[in-house]
């Protein structure tokens, strides 16, 4: 971003915009949580519904927050206030959701940076022993807070640093690397015997898998990655010029993203598929470990190569976890500065306590705090999060959203937005899908959700 104003900063071009966006939208959420959740909800039926709404709620939402962004000029709660005070809450509601998020992504990323350590100091043999390791590390307690504390000062200091010019130039070489390492590593993977069978549960869905807590997780999963329903893409959108083509810079964060979802989800689900056998076993046994678990046995069976491949891996990653919870941590710090009129400095050593005291609680829910099972055996602190922000708020608040755009301020109101710039001749399937089909869509699938876990 470079100073064009004296009040607000702009992206340099399209260029710097859908690269910032897509590197806050790949990340932790791409590389570990899809595959883990595809896994978990039989293949290719997650997938095919993960592809739906990537490229229609996903989509027109990604449009309409940050056209609603350019037209303000305001990060999510001045965007919503400029239409009236009344709404501002609709901003200050999705304003929570990073707060969520921003402990448990660091606690993820710590484990990131445990295993890139790993791969540099240890025997690759030592990180593939069945999840021994893994659950060591994490149930350590004490271990396991240094590596998020490590992983937090590497966001710090990038964020110290003034975040855009290094971070949009490593992001050119950076996110094309991650692409093209996870696609070999894909392509291995499926030579793997028994591997063909784990791609087509992977890809082929089978319609009897659906249920609302798949669909709901979809679309949690859409809202996660493409960093929706929590402001940040108004923020985005509001340091974007007017010149900036917005349908086809959407277009390509969305399609980057589940670019990359997609690859990552082909690494591991089908190994995971050959080491277990069936889809049924595979849907089990997996969980927020499963990248920490089966990826190491698959290097490892690549003999020499593990360490290196390990390491590469691991750097591409934790990169890719960087630039997202630097964007989490940069949004909250703008959050707390708008909110309680403090400098930027105060409001990110705000920050930095808030989540290192709520990282610190996740670690422990695994520890000595691992009694904690709120939702139900077995489960922990950070499933907790997980689940509020994807599964109940993202969803409300993209609701609200399609409602005060919709029905208040009026889809027009954003198309001519976003005509300033570009040719829209969609305009009206967006009308009509942020008027009628997101609305009723969110509502069924709350309801069905809501229905499902009462009943
Ligand atoms: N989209 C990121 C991911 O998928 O890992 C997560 C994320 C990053 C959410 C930044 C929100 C955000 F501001």
């Amino acid at each position: 971003m470079s100073e064009t104003t004296k009040s607000r900063a702009t992206w340099s071009g399209k260029l710097a915009f859908v690269l910032s966006a897509a590197a806050s939208a790949v990340g932790l959420g791409s590389m570990w949580r899809f595959p883990y959740l595809a896994a978990k909800y039989g293949g290719g039926t997650f997938l095919l519904m993960y592809f739906v709404f990537v490229f229609t709620i996903g989509l027109a939402l990604l449009l309409l927050e940050t056209s609603l962004g350019r037209k303000t000029g305001q990060s999510s709660i001045g965007a919503f206030k400029a239409f009236g005070k009344k709404y501002a809450f609709i901003g200050i509601f999705m304003s929570a959701v990073p707060f969520i998020i921003v402990p448990y992504y660091c606690v993820i990323g710590g484990w990131v940076t445990k295993y890139l350590f790993g791969y540099i100091v240890t025997a690759p043999e030592a990180l593939a022993d069945g999840g021994n390791y893994f659950s060591g590390f994490i149930t350590s307690g004490a271990e396991s807070i240094i590596f998020m504390l490590i992983f937090m000062a590497l966001t710090y200091f990038i964020v110290a640093l003034g975040v855009n010019k290094g971070i949009e130039k490593a992001n050119l070489i950076m996110m094309p690397a991650l692409i093209v390492m996870a696609a070999a590593v894909a392509i291995y993977a499926l030579t793997l015997p028994g591997a063909m069978d784990g791609l087509a549960y992977y890809l082929i869905p089978d319609f009897s898998k659906f249920s609302p807590e798949l669909i709901i997780s979809a679309l949690g999963q859409t809202f996660f990655t493409l960093s929706l329903a929590m402001g940040i893409m108004v923020t985005y959108g509001s340091y974007l010029q007017k010149s900036t083509k917005l349908t086809s810079s959407v277009s390509q964060i969305a399609g980057t993203t589940f670019g990359v979802s997609l690859l990552a989800g082909l690494m591991i689900v089908p190994a995971t598929f050959a080491a277990l056998g069936s889809g049924d076993a595979v849907a089990q046994n997996s969980g927020p470990s499963l990248m920490f678990i089966i990826l190491p046995q698959v290097f490892e069976n690549l003999g020499g190569a593990a360490t290196i491949i390990g390491v590469v891996f691991f750097v591409l990653v934790l990169f890719a976890a960087l630039t997202s919870s630097l964007s989490l941590v940069e949004t909250c710090t703008s959050i707390i500065s708008d909110g309680a009129g403090w400098s930027r400095k105060r409001s990110l050593i705000v920050t930095i306590v808030y989540v290192t005291l709520m990282g610190v609680l996740v670690n422990l829910g695994y520890s000595s705090l691992s009694f904690i099972q709120p939702m139900g055996e077995g489960s922990s602190i950070l499933d907790l999060l997980d689940f509020i922000s994807n599964s109940v708020m993202m969803p409300i608040a993209a609701l609200l959203t399609c409602v005060f755009v919709g029905w208040i301020i009026k889809p027009q109101t954003l198309i001519d937005e976003v005509r300033v710039s570009a040719r829209f001749r969609l305009a009206n399937v967006w009308s009509v899908v942020i008027k009628y089909i997101a609305p009723v869509m969110l509502v069924v699938i709350l309801i069905a959700y809501v229905a499902q876990t009462m009943g």
